[in-house]
C-alpha cells in the first residue's frame, strides 16, 4: 500500500569508521580497538533510512563529496528506497566521516569530520523547495550549517521536527517554526542551560521551558518522555541487551517522521520510535541497524529477538 505521506530530510551523510574499543580514551590516552567497519552513517541520512524502511515516501536533500565515501553512501541511501535527486555530489570536499568508538556496553564516543556537510546551504533547499514544501513532514538534525536548517523550516508547509543533535544554541526564530522539538536530556540540559538530570517531573520543567509546545526527549534505556502542553508521559522502552547505541537516536526520529507522515497520533509515534531506537541498540552500525515494519511490529508485540 502507498504511503499516504512524504517525509523531507535535510541533514548531513557520513561514512561512519567504527572501532570496537575496550573503554573510550581520555585525554592523550591511546586505546587499542578492535578490527574497523565502514559503515553508511550521518544523522540525517539514519534518519532517512529508518523512515524509508518504514514505509514512507522519503527525499535526502544533503551533500556528500565525490569520493568512494560518497558512492557508498549515495547507495544506502537508495537501497533502502529513499529519493536522492536532492543529494548534491560536492567536488569542493570530501565526504563527512565519522570516526566511532564502541565500547562493550554499546555505547559510543564519535568525531565528526563534517567535509561537504559543512557547504549544505540556503542553495540545497531553493533547488529542493518543491519536495520541502509539499512534505507532510520535514525533519531536520544540526550536522549541516544552521542557514540551511533555517531555510528549510521556512519553506516547510508539514509538521517540522528539530533534533537538535549535536546541541548547538538554537534562535527563537527557528524555534518559532518547528512543531516538534527531539532532544536528548543531555541536549536539552544544554539548550536550557542546566545540568543533565533523568528526573522525569525535572526534564518536563526544561522542556517547558523552550517556546516548543510538543517535545520528546530521549531518555536512552528509560525511553522517551513526550511533553504537551496537556501534561508529560514518559514512554517506557523494551529491556534490551544493547551491541551498539549508534544511530539509536536517529531510528527514532526516523519512525516519529514516518508515523506522523502517515497521520498517526503523536502519542502513538512515540510509543513505536522508542521501539525503533531499541531494536536499532541491538545491532552493530548505523544504516544497516534500522528497523523494517516486520522488526518494529515484533518488537512491540514484545518478541523482540525471536526473528
Ligand atoms: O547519530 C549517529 C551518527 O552520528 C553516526 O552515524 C555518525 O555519522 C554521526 O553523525
Amino acid at each position: 500500500m502507498e504511503h499516504p505521506g512524504t517525509v523531507a530530510v535535510l541533514g548531513s551523510a557520513n561514512l561512519d569508521i567504527v572501532v570496537p574499543v575496550p573503554h573510550h580514551p581520555v585525554t592523550g590516552e591511546t586505546v587499542m580497538g578492535g578490527d574497523h567497519a565502514l559503515v553508511p552513517g550521518g544523522k540525517g541520512a539514519n534518519q532517512a533510512v529508518a523512515a524509508a524502511r518504514l514505509g514512507a515516501t522519503v527525499y535526502f536533500v544533503g551533500r556528500v563529496g565525490s569520493d568512494d565515501a560518497a558512492t557508498t553512501l549515495r547507495w544506502s541511501l537508495e537501497a533502502a528506497g529513499v529519493d536522492t535527486t536532492f543529494l548534491r555530489s560536492d567536488k569542493g570536499a570530501p565526504s563527512g566521516i565519522a570516526l566511532i568508538g564502541v565500547d562493550a556496553a554499546g555505547d559510543n564516543a564519535i568525531v565528526v569530520s563534517p567535509g561537504a556537510n559543512g557547504r549544505v546551504g540556503p542553495d540545497d533547499v531553493s533547488a529542493a523547495e518543491t519536495v520541502i514544501r509539499d512534505a507532510t513532514v520535514l525533519l531536520v538534525q544540526l550536522e549541516v550549517p544552521m542557514e540551511a536548517v533555517v531555510a528549510a523550516a521556512r519553506v516547510a508547509t508539514g509538521t517540522v521536527i528539530l533534533n537538535p543533535a549535536p546541541a548547538s544554541p538554537l534562535s527563537d526564530d527557528l524555534l518559532a517554526l518547528v512543531d516538534v522539538l527531539v532532544p536528548n536530556s543531555i541536549e536539552l540540559a544544554q539548550l536550557v542551560g542546566a545540568e543533565p538530570t533523568s528526573d522525569v517531573d525535572e526534564v518536563a520543567a526544561q522542556a517547558r521551558s523552550l517556546p516548543v509546545e510538543r517535545v520528546v526527549v530521549t531518555m536512552g534505556a528509560a525511553g522517551a518522555l513526550l511533553v504537551t502542553p496537556d501534561g508529560h508521559l514518559l514512554v517506557p522502552a523494551p529491556t534490551i541487551q544493547p551491541v551498539d547505541t549508534t544511530g539509536a537516536g536517529d531510528s527514532f526520529c526516523g519512525a516519529m517522521a514516518e508515523a506522523l507522515a502517515r497521520g498517526v497520533e503523536l502519542g502513538t509515534a512515540v510509543e513505536r520510535a522508542v521501539h525503533a531506537g531499541a531494536v536499532t541498540a541491538t545491532r552493530p552500525g548505523a544504516q544497516p541497524a534500522m528497523p523494517s515494519t516486520v522488526d518494529l511490529e515484533a518488537s512491540m508485540a514484545g518478541l523482540a529477538g525471536t526473528l
